[in-house]
């Protein structure tokens, strides 16, 4: 089977085929000949994974999905949410992001926090929607120089080290878009077998 996963990044497209079941072929949207910037305009994670999904779906005809992370602070009423990657501005800019939140944050008592990761798969036209959740909390200072975005400022609940202060396997065994793409790939597995 076919899929297009709504990624223009090889490196991405490479980790997510290794997660999936064998039967899954991934293709890129340049492979379609989609070198346009896919739509990212609504304002939740479940809308931007549908919006990019809709688009492949309507404009390519094929089966596909597409993904979409935030973090999700309480005391920020959920922010940065969908605006996760350009909270401090368009150059997203990870160091000035955590230095946002951290300000946002200052002298807050509640620190919760959850990284949430939203697929949208469209099948045979069908719409399925996956999601990942990490809860956490926010620290007062960044710490470990793994990972990428706010993985720094980010513990995951039981642990007591940032997730940049994990290997990537430590990280991959807990985290949001690992917990989402194991479903993505529960649901196809019966279905390439
Ligand atoms: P995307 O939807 O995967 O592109 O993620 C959007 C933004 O959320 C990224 O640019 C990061 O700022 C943040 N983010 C997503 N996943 C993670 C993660 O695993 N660790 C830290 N930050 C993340």
């Amino acid at each position: 089977m076919h899929l297009c996963f709504a990624t223009q990044n090889r490196h991405k497209l490479q980790e997510i085929q290794a997660l999936l079941p064998a039967g899954v072929s991934l293709v890129t949207p340049a492979e379609l000949g989609c070198m346009e910037e896919l739509p990212e305009t609504q304002h939740t994670l479940e809308g931007n994974s549908a919006q990019k999904a809709d688009y492949l779906f309507e404009n390519y005809n094929i089966d596909c999905f597409a993904d979409d992370t935030g973090l999700e602070i309480e005391a920020l009423h959920g922010a940065p949410g969908v605006f996760s990657a350009m909270y401090a501005g368009k150059e997203k800019n990870a160091e000035a992001n955590m230095r946002l939140v951290l300000e946002n944050l200052h002298n807050c008592k509640n620190r919760k926090a959850r990284f949430r990761t939203v697929i949208t798969l469209i099948l045979n036209g069908r719409k399925e929607v996956f999601e990942g959740i990490l809860e956490g909390e926010i620290l007062g200072k960044p710490k470990g120089s793994h990972g990428f975005g706010y993985d720094p400022i980010f513990i995951p609940k039981g642990f007591t080290q940032t997730l940049a202060e994990m290997t990537m396997q430590e990280k991959n065994q807990i985290s949001h878009r690992s917990l989402a793409f194991k479903q993505l790939r529960e649901f196809l597995a019966p279905i390439v077998s």
